[in-house]
């Protein structure tokens, strides 16, 4: 068992995180080598100045606004979701006095960052059992979905379990410490191993390794892509 902990919480993340820069670098790359499209691209309305409103279709997304209220209001909830879930696993390093701007206990959001998450993911996934999404939706986009809604259960559970049920023995400190000890590549799991819910964390980095590798070849390098797509579409 401490032999599977430490693969999945040492070698596995530095895997992941290796896997997930220099796939994104490789899939940057190889979209920029490949010929010119011989279509034009800007054929949707051009508006000056045109990085305002790529900025704007990126992050207000009008278009779904239009077409799909209920959709957008759970992509604009989820999205602001993941820039708190980043800062808060950012804070898990080191705690940065910019981000403590609104002074908030680490981890993050009170524990409603993850059930946000939790209830948006569970919309975009039985969204797709309804028949016109149904036709559209590829294994990948339930797989894609199922991968995040793991880990972000897990997560969710870790720190539902700290904040509102009291199991304080496994805390922004050990996690800082056992984060920190990664970063310097001197590994020590010890502190976060001990605890009668530390299978939690281990599954929770387990998923969220496997999410990290599969990143560059799916369908979230939109994450990447959407700012300067949106600006080739704008002029
Ligand atoms: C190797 C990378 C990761 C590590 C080491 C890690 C570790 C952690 C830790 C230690 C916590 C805090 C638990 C607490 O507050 O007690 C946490 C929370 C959380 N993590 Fe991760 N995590 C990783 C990646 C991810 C990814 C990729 C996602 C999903 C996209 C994710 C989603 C969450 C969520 C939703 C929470 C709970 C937030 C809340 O409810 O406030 N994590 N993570």
């Amino acid at each position: 068992m401490d032999t599977l902990n430490y693969i999945i919480l040492v070698p596995m993340v530095y895997l992941s995180f290796a896997v997930f820069t220099a796939g994104i670098v490789f899939r940057i790359v190889s979209i920029l080598r490949k010929p010119a499209l011989p279509i034009p691209l800007n054929v949707y309305p051009q508006k000056n100045p045109a990085w305002l409103h790529a900025l704007i279709d990126t992050f207000l997304m009008p278009a779904v606004f239009k077409a799909k209220p209920v959709m957008w209001f759970f992509l604009i909830v989820f999205h602001a979701c993941i820039v708190l879930l980043v800062i808060g696993h950012i804070e898990l390093i080191r705690p940065f006095a910019i981000f403590q701007i609104i002074e908030h206990d680490v981890f993050l959001g009170r524990g409603f960052v993850g059930v946000t998450l939790f209830v948006s993911l569970n919309y975009f996934l039985f969204r797709r059992f309804s028949s016109e999404a149904r036709n559209l939706s590829v294994p990948e986009d339930y797989f894609l979905l199922i991968l995040l809604l793991f880990t972000v259960i897990l997560g969710s559970e870790l720190d539902w379990a700290r904040t509102w049920f009291g199991y304080g023995e496994m805390g922004a400190g050990e996690y800082q410490g056992y984060l920190t000890s990664l970063l310097v590549l001197k590994p020590d799991i010890s502190e976060v191993t001990y605890s009668g819910h530390s299978f939690m964390l281990v599954f929770h980095v387990f998923f969220a390794n496997l999410f990290l590798m599969f990143f560059p070849f799916s369908k979230m390098m939109h994450a990447i892509f959407t700012i300067p797509l949106n600006k080739i579409r704008r002029g």
